[in-house]
């Protein structure tokens, strides 16, 4: 799925994929704030000061890697022992492209315990006729709620944490994988089905 973000300046150069909603992030107004992590506070309080959310660090990467191995789990039913596999080469992964400020990502805790994580993908891209200036795509990736936190805007909150620090970036489109749960979610921000295909190399 695509999104494609306003620029800065509304109606000039709203290039909208076509049939696409438009909603800004609801935190927009602090989205050119100084300070980086899309100018929001490395961390806030949210539901009326219940939870709380957090910018990821380096040392989230164990939390990062469970949450993506339950997100897998919930979507393909892959082995475990693939899962446990992918976990080990994925902490030093996004420990490095964390390091390397390609990947941002944010946690909300609940009485300090991690409920909920997502993060932000910052890949090379050429330009093309969707984003002429091009260089830069965002990719949203590992969008992750446990199960008793789930439909109370948490993962809305933290996707537009990820299209804050994306429009921060002076990035304007935005792609990623959607599962069946979490399609409707995407589709309310603007999100719409792309055209891309994918294959997989045989090994050998
Ligand atoms: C998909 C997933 C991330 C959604 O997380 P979530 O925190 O429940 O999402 P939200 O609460 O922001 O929104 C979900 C729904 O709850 C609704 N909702 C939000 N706050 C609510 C509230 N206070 N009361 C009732 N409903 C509410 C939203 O309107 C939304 O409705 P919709 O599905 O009809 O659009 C979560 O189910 C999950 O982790 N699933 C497994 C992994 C997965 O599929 N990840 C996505 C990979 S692309």
């Amino acid at each position: 799925m695509i999104r494609r973000l306003p620029t800065r300046r509304p109606g000039a150069g709203l290039h909208v994929t076509p049939g696409a909603a438009w909603h800004y992030p609801r935190n927009s107004a602090r989205v050119d704030a100084p300070g980086g992590l899309g100018g929001n506070p490395p961390e806030s309080h949210i539901l009326g000061n219940m939870l709380i959310r957090r910018a990821a660090t380096q040392a989230d990467a164990p939390l990062i890697a469970a949450h993506r191995k339950a997100m897998y789990a919930a979507l393909d039913k892959s082995p475990e022992t693939a899962l446990d596999a992918m976990s080990v080469s994925f902490e030093p992964w996004v420990v490095r492209v964390m390091g390397e400020g390609k990947y941002f990502g944010w946690v909300i805790s609940d009485a300090g315990k991690p409920v909920a994580s997502a993060g932000l993908l910052i890949l090379d891209w050429p330009p093309d006729p969707v984003d002429p200036r091009g260089g830069r795509r965002g990719y949203l990736l590992y969008v992750f709620v446990e199960p008793h936190h789930r439909k109370r805007g948490l993962a809305h909150d933290l996707v537009e944490m990820c299209l804050a620090e994306a429009r921060h970036q002076g990035i304007q489109v935005i792609a990623l994988h959607g599962s069946d749960a979490g399609r409707p979610l995407y589709e309310s921000f603007g999100f719409r089905a792309s055209d891309e295909m994918v294959f997989v190399l045989p090994e050998g």
